[in-house]
């Protein structure tokens, strides 16, 4: 089947990569030049595990190509898929559906017959039934059928999630659409995902319902490793006990600066702003914003007094800098936060990251980027484990201990032993834990 991506950021191009892998003829669109470019060059314009091979062995088949000229990739296009970003509008917190809206109005200027749009991008409830609006009015000759298909893939492991899905939700209001769809993903459909068809509202809501779940489970989890610290409990055991526990579940129970990224923040928003419009209020998932909000600047304070008395002039090495591993996206990444609590009360951050520095270096422009974490830990007052890369999971703490000015490692992770950072020399401080000073 031949398809239109338009959109080839996270979710367009990896969606296209694994499109074309399953033997459709995919075409990704981008209306930056120089990203287009970079990729007909094989230079990917994100660092995600696998992307490169990917799109190498699919270009080199022809299956996938990348263009900005929209109306030629439209052009005899059977599905065409907006995966253009969805951003939190300035002020509100309403979604920023101008990208969608664009797209839909270029997408039928360019219609030259019979084709199913298909809205991947997370847009709120209705949007479908814009994105029709503008296409009968601008194409109302062309026979088209707009449907939903939320993306559920984490950036970090998005290949995988998109060719394993747990399950592949399409709102489609008519028949011929759900046709197509279901030729599209015929090769997961034969490795048994589930295809979940609902009605297009459906569709639009599960994947806000969904980050909202997600995003309500890891603040549940934070709160409790608050509560945890003041009672002398340990929320490792906490999340294991309550894990194990077959109807809620061990993931998402890890405690740590709270969540950021691309997604959860913007989409919990949105979610609030279209249950206000309709007068429903999502109580719950407002608490969860304003707790996740507190809590990345709250993980600043903390560092701040794991300094002692005098935090000003003193040095801070913060490790990981992406709101989570195996991405370089800084997007409401926490380490943002903690780094202005850190600049605001003058403490000096260095800071490394294996893959987000050059993400990072604009957003934090006082910060000093060292190539190493140990080159970040020299003659530090502590040292901030931010994000769980596995190049950080076995860090040798007695070299760590040696360079630093005083030996506290703040695990925001709780990733590290605390016995064993102890017994190299430092202080252990995590998050809903007992610390534990070193032997
Ligand atoms: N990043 C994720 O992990 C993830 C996961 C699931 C869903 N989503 C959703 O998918 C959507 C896309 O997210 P993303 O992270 O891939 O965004 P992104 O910002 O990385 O990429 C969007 C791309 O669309 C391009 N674009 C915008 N308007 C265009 C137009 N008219 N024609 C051609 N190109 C255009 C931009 O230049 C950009 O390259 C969002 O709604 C997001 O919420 C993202």
């Amino acid at each position: 089947m031949r398809i239109a991506i338009i959109g080839t950021g996270y979710v367009g191009l990896v969606s296209g990569a694994c499109f074309s892998d399953f033997g459709h003829d995919v075409i990704c669109v981008d209306k930056e030049a120089a990203k287009i470019h970079d990729l007909e060059k094989g230079v990917m314009p994100i660092f995600e595990p696998g992307l490169d091979q990917l799109v190498a062995r699919n270009a080199e088949g022809r299956r996938l190509s990348f263009t900005t000229d929209l109306a030629g990739a439209v052009d005899g296009a059977e599905a065409i898929f907006i995966a253009v970003g969805t951003p939190s509008r300035r002020g509100d917190g309403h979604a920023d559906l101008s990208y969608v809206h664009d797209a839909a109005r270029e997408i039928a200027r360019a219609l030259t017959g019979p084709a199913v749009i298909v809205t991947k991008s997370t847009v709120p409830v209705g949007t479908g039934d814009e994105v029709e609006r503008i296409v009968r009015e601008a194409a109302p000759d062309k026979p088209t059928w707009v449907v939903s298909n939320p993306e559920f893939l984490r950036e970090g492991a998005a290949i995988e999630d998109f060719k394993h899905p747990d399950r592949i939700v399409i709102g489609a209001e008519e028949e011929q659409a759900r046709e197509v769809m279901r030729e599209i993903y015929r090769p997961l459909y034969l490795n048994k995902a589930p295809l979940l068809f609902t009605s297009r509202r459906t569709a639009e809501l599960i994947k806000y319902a969904a980050n909202a779940f997600l995003a309500t489970k890891i603040t549940f989890i934070n709160e409790m490793a608050d509560l945890c610290e003041m009672v002398g409990a340990d929320v490792q055991d906490v999340s294991l006990g309550i894990g194990l526990d077959r109807r809620i579940g061990s993931k998402f129970l890890h405690p740590g600066p709270g969540y950021g990224g691309s997604c959860f923040p913007k989409d919990t928003l949105a979610l609030l702003k279209t249950a206000e419009d309709h007068h429903a209020p999502l109580r719950i998932v407002g608490a969860v914003v304003q707790v996740n909000d507190a809590r990345k600047r709250a993980m600043g304070r903390k560092v701040i007094r794991a300094l002692g008395p005098k935090p000003r002039g003193k040095t801070v090495a913060l490790l990981g800098l992406t709101f989570k591993p195996n991405t370089d996206d800084m997007r409401d990444a926490p380490s943002i936060s903690i780094v202005q609590a850190l600049e605001d009360a003058g403490v000096k951050v260095r800071a490394y990251d294996p893959e987000g520095m050059e993400q990072a270096r604009p957003l934090m422009p006082k910060v000093e980027l060292c190539q190493t974490p140990y080159e970040a830990a020299e003659n530090a007052h502590a040292v901030v484990l931010v994000t769980e890369w596995d190049v950080l999971r076995a860090l040798d703490m007695k070299r760590l201990a040696r360079t630093m000015a005083s030996p506290v490692l703040v695990d925001l992770r709780n990733i590290y032993p605390p016995e064993e950072v102890a017994a190299a020399g430092l202080k252990w401080q995590g998050v809903g834990r007992p610390s534990v000073e070193p032997t």
